[in-house]
């Protein structure tokens, strides 16, 4: 890649800005380049130039480039040692709140929003709670509002829900049809999903525990700091934030705001 491909390659996120007003210019250089570099290769463009005028002009292009930039990769019970972290050590430490208010940010598709459902209902510390989910992407919103899911990951799921202290039997959590299992009602109730963006939405009012799990991930470290921020003022004090296995927040503007209460499992709590 050259010097003209990189400065085209800005141009393409100022536009996708300017036109669309999603705003990746904070996202990691690396990675979002890498990802318009495949868009390039799949919709067989030759130059970037003429794919900057293409997606002024084609929205339905623009969107499977929103495909592409938003990794939507997810799983239940995704790395199982944090969930089993969150039984043993977060739930304890924010028992008696009520209602626990959780937010999952960057919940793509809901297998994660569902395994905290499924975690809070079995602990029976609370009686009442609340889940919110959000994301940028309408399409993964949908899908997670819908809880269907392709009968051939169950297997997956339900060993990640093993390994994550889960003692139930975990296909009562579904009803099966043909090729798909759809969690159960009372889970899609617990949760609310909705839009909301980390780069230009606003904070959430008395979170007791944050979970946003490889989202940072594709972000700089100026935006990931304004999320920091975001995140500090949504918790109640002592609110916990949990993150993925690649992330941190201790190398950030935040560090000395949070202290780190589990940090292989990359749980910080708000001091
Ligand atoms: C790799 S998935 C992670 C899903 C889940 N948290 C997990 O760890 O399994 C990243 C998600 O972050 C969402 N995302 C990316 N940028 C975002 C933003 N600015 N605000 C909210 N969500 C965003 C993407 O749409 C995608 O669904």
């Amino acid at each position: 890649m050259d010097e003209n491909d990189i400065i085209e390659i800005d141009l393409i996120i100022q536009a996708i800005h300017l036109k669309y007003g999603y705003d990746f210019r904070g996202y990691s250089k690396a990675s979002i380049r890498r990802r318009i570099t495949n868009m390039l290769t799949k919709a067989g463009f030759d130059t970037y130039a003429s794919m900057l005028h293409a997606l002024l002009i084609d929205e339905t292009l623009f969107n499977s480039l929103l495909k592409e930039i938003t990794v939507n990769v997810t799983n239940m019970f995704r790395d199982p040692e944090v969930y089993r972290a969150i039984r043993q050590t977060v739930l304890p430490a924010l028992k008696g709140r009520s209602p626990l208010k959780v937010w999952n940010a960057g919940c793509s598709t809901g297998e994660e929003a569902y395994s905290i459902a499924i975690l809070l209902s079995e602990a029976q510390l609370f009686p009442v709670y609340q889940i919110y989910a959000t994301d940028i992407d309408e399409q993964v919103l949908k899908e997670a509002k819908d809880g269907i899911y392709d009968l051939k990951k169950i297997k997956d799921f339900t060993s990640n829900y093993q390994l994550s202290g889960g003692l139930e039997s975990f296909s009562d959590y579904f009803t099966a049809k043909y090729d798909h299992a759809r969690i159960s009602q009372q889970f899609r109730e617990q949760v609310v999903f909705f839009n909301h963006n980390l780069v230009t939405d606003s904070t959430f009012n008395e979170i007791d525990l944050i979970l946003c799990r490889n989202v940072l991930i594709y972000f700089g470290s100026e935006l990931q700091n304004r999320v920091f921020k975001l995140f500090w003022e949504s918790l109640s004090p002592g609110g916990i934030l949990c993150l993925g296995s690649k992330e941190t927040i201790m190398f950030s503007d935040f560090a000395d705001r949070f202290e780190a209460l589990d940090p292989t499992n990359k749980l910080y709590r708000k001091k």
